[in-house]
């Protein structure tokens, strides 16, 4: 295991581990004496991995070192001192913005399924990386919460799409401007998780969900996941001509037609 392309110094300065075994990549948040706090080399690395990622993954998953998936931006970010290593120089403009969502994005591809694997608080910038994942397997000591605007900030790591197709547009305004903290039982009842397990059960879990994907085709599982995720923005006669188009190539016929325009 443990193969990776990326350099191990850039990984390791990223906060980040990276695990590559066949079909399933395993990306750990590797920085547990600071609640894996997000640096922007963590967010620049994990874009990196999106782009070097082998062709034969097909499930990422996304986990964290220690008691916590992660404590969000690192703190020290805000502070004149910074965080060694890190350049905090530069404008903080859109294209900075969207150099830092680049991390996050590429985890709705439809060539994987990415899962996130959340213990302990997962606040902010970790929040919204669980966020990012297609799929949330939660321990029951979970605390989900969006503190940004707590910071005088908005949540800007590509959350608030996920977080109001999850659980609507009342709730995620709730939930953003009062920065509360959503425990397991309301995670799940909300649909922020799709399975709650104990705590010790978690890695258990991951694999099990993990091995069930892997027993689908992998150009099944592509099509089906650009199926799913188009269907909120269908109508009904949109999306039945996107079922169309997807069976048609998997049942051995003819490549799908351009859509009609
Ligand atoms: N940035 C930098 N350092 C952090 C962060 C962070 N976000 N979170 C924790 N740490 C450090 C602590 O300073 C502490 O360092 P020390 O041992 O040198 O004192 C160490 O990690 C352990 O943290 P504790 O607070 O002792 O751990 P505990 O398990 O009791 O609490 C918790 C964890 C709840 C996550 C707490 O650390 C916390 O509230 N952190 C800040 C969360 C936050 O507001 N993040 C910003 C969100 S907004 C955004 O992400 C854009």
């Amino acid at each position: 295991m443990a193969d990776s392309p990326l350099d191990p110094a850039e990984l390791q300065r990223a906060g980040l581990r990276l695990d590559v075994d066949g079909a399933v990549a395993t990306i750990s948040l590797a920085r547990p004496e600071r609640r894996n706090a997000l640096t922007f080399s963590t967010w620049h690395t994990l874009a990196r991995i999106g782009e070097t990622l082998p062709g034969t993954v097909r499930v990422v998953v996304v986990r964290g070192d220690g008691p916590s998936f992660s404590a969000g931006i690192d703190l020290r970010l805000f502070s004149p001192e910074g965080v060694p290593g890190e350049d905090t120089s530069g404008p903080r403009d859109e294209a900075f913005i969207a150099g830092l969502q680049a991390g996050y994005l590429w985890l709705r591809r439809p060539d994987i399924v990415s899962i996130a694997a959340v213990r302990g608080h997962a606040i902010g910038g970790g929040f919204q990386l669980a966020l990012a994942c297609d799929l949330r397997v939660v321990a029951d000591d979970v605390k989900f919460a969006m503190k940004e605007p707590a910071l005088g900030i908005v949540p800007d790591l590509t959350g608030t799409k996920p977080l109001v197709d999850i659980v609507g547009v009342p709730r995620a305004l709730e939930l953003c401007l009062t920065t509360r903290t959503v425990f397991a039982e309301e995670a799940a009842r909300l649909g922020l998780a799709e399975l709650v397990v104990p705590a010790a059960e978690l890695d258990s879990a991951v694999a099990d969900l993990v091995a069930a994907i892997l027993q689908v085709r992998p150009e099944t599982a592509a099509a089906t996941k650009r199926l799913i995720r188009q269907a909120p923005h269908n109508t009904l006669e949109e999306q039945a001509a996107a079922e169309r188009r997807e069976q048609v190539p998997l049942l051995g016929g003819p490549a799908a037609a351009p859509a009609a325009s």
